[in-house]
C-alpha cells in the first residue's frame, strides 16, 4: 500500500510539472505569427499592417511595455467585483445633425459629437470622439484582441477622451487621456439593422481619404446588449503612435452581423495604391506583467459544474498562485503528510499488537510474527 501511495505521488507530480511547462510555452505563441513581409517601409509617418515590427523605429511608444491589443487569457484574469458599472449618456443621436463617415486608409471611422459620454465607470467623465472597426478577410478573422488566442471576425472601438482635457488631440498622449470601449463582432443568422446604418453606405467611401454623411442614429445599438460583463486593462492605441494612454474595456457580450454585412466590411474599402483595405488588425502584444481585471466571474473561476476533484485542483491552484506555491508543491506536501500519517498509523498499530500479545502470552513473541490475519485486521 505504501509503495502504491509513493507511485501515485510521483505520477501526479510529474503530470503537474508537464502541465506547467506546456502552459509556459503557450505564452509566446501570440508573438509568433507576426506578419513579416519583404517590404521595409522606412518613411517616418507612413505605416501599414504588413510590417508591424517596423512601427517602433519611427514611433518609439510602439515598443513599450503597455501595448495593445492583448490576448485575454480567461483563466488568468482577476475577478474584481469593485469595478464600477459603465453608464453611457447622450449615445442616442436620432434627430441630431448628420454624422461624417470616413475611409482614412486604415479603417472605417465615424466621427462622434462630444455630447456622447461615459458618465460612470471611470474616475472622470470621458467624451466620445470617434468609433472605428478592425477586420480580416473571408479566411482570416480580424479582431485585435483575442480570447484564449482566438480571434473574432471583427472588432469595434468607441474612442473617448478625458473631459479634463480640451480635445482628443491634447488627451491622446496623457496617461489618463483615453478610454476605449471595445466589443467583438461575430457572424449571426440575421442582418443587424443598426450596423446597416453604416454598412449600407460603405460604397460611398470605398476610396482612400473619402468621406460621406450619414443620418444620425442611436449609437448605443452598435454595442452589445449587455455592458455588465467586461475586461479592463491598461494599454495603448493599437496604431502608431501607439501612445500608452488607454484605459481599455472589452465587453464579454458580443455583437453579430450577417455574413453578407461582414463581407461588405471586408471587401469594399480601398487603401493606398488601390489595395484592398482589410486585415487592419495589430498582433496581440506582450502583457509584461500587466493585470487584466474582469467585472465578472469567468467560467474558470466559478467552476460550478466540475467534479469535486477538479474543483479542489483549481482552488489549490488559485491559492498557490497567491502564496507563490505551485499546484505541484501543494500536492507534494499533501501526499507527504498523508504518507507520514500512514507510516505513524502503521507503527502505532504494530506496537499495540505487540503489546497486546506480550501481555496475554508473554512467552510467544515469535508467534506474533507468524500469526495469520484474523477478523480484527480486516
Ligand atoms: C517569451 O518571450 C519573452 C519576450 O519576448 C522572452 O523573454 C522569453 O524568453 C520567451 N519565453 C519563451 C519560453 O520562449
Ligand atoms: C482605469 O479606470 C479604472 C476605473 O475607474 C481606474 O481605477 C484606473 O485607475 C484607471 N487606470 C488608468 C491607468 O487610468
Ligand atoms: C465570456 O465569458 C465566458 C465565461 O467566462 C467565456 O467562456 C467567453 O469566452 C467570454 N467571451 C468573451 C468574448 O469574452
Ligand atoms: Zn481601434
Amino acid at each position: 500500500m505504501l509503495l502504491e501511495l509513493f507511485i501515485t505521488l510521483l505520477l501526479i507530480h510529474s503530470q503537474v510539472l508537464g502541465d506547467t511547462s506546456s502552459s509556459e510555452e503557450d505564452e509566446n505563441v501570440s508573438n509568433e505569427h507576426e506578419d513579416d513581409h519583404k517590404k521595409s517601409s522606412s518613411h517616418s509617418d507612413h505605416w501599414d499592417y504588413h510590417n508591424q515590427r517596423s512601427w517602433l523605429s519611427a514611433f518609439t511608444d510602439c515598443g513599450g511595455k503597455s501595448q495593445s491589443p492583448i490576448d485575454i487569457v480567461t483563466r488568468e484574469v482577476t475577478y474584481d467585483p469593485r469595478l464600477p458599472a459603465i453608464k453611457l449618456d447622450g449615445y442616442d443621436l436620432s434627430g441630431h445633425p448628420e454624422l461624417t463617415l470616413q475611409n482614412n486608409g486604415h479603417t472605417l471611422q465615424l466621427q462622434l459629437p462630444n455630447t456622447m459620454r461615459i458618465v460612470k465607470g471611470f474616475d472622470q467623465v470621458y467624451l466620445a470622439a470617434q468609433l472605428h472597426f478592425h477586420w480580416g478577410n473571408t479566411e482570416v478573422p480580424g479582431s485585435e484582441h483575442t480570447i484564449d488566442n482566438v480571434h473574432f471576425p471583427a472588432e469595434i472601438h468607441v474612442v473617448h477622451y478625458n473631459s479634463k482635457y480640451a480635445s482628443i488631440k491634447e488627451a491622446a498622449s496623457k496617461p489618463d487621456g483615453l478610454a476605449v470601449l471595445g466589443a467583438f463582432i461575430g457572424i449571426g443568422l440575421h442582418e443587424n439593422e443598426n450596423y446597416e446604418k453604416i454598412l449600407s453606405v460603405i460604397k460611398d467611401v470605398s476610396t482612400e481619404e473619402s468621406d460621406t454623411k450619414i443620418t444620425s442614429f442611436n449609437v448605443r445599438h452598435l454595442l452589445p446588449d449587455s455592458l455588465e460583463k467586461f475586461y479592463r486593462y491598461t494599454g495603448s492605441l493599437t496604431t502608431p503612435p501607439c501612445y500608452q494612454s488607454v484605459n481599455w474595456t472589452m465587453f464579454n457580450d458580443t455583437i453579430t452581423v450577417s455574413r453578407k454585412q461582414l463581407a461588405a466590411l471586408e471587401e469594399t474599402l480601398k487603401a493606398g495604391h488601390n489595395q484592398r483595405l482589410s486585415q487592419n488588425f495589430r498582433t496581440p502584444q506582450n502583457l509584461y506583467g500587466r493585470q487584466v481585471l474582469a467585472s465578472f466571474l469567468t467560467s474558470h473561476t466559478a467552476n460550478a459544474g466540475g467534479s469535486s476533484e477538479t474543483n479542489t485542483f483549481s482552488r489549490t491552484r488559485a491559492t498557490g498562485t497567491q502564496d507563490g506555491l505551485t499546484r505541484g508543491d501543494i500536492l507534494a506536501i499533501a501526499f507527504g503528510v498523508l504518507f507520514a500519517l500512514t507510516l505513524l498509523f502503521f507503527s502505532m498499530y504494530a506496537y499495540r499488537q505487540r503489546q497486546k500479545h506480550s501481555k496475554s502470552n508473554p512467552d510467544s513473541r515469535q508467534n506474533v510474527i507468524y500469526k495469520p490475519a484474523t477478523k480484527e485486521d480486516v
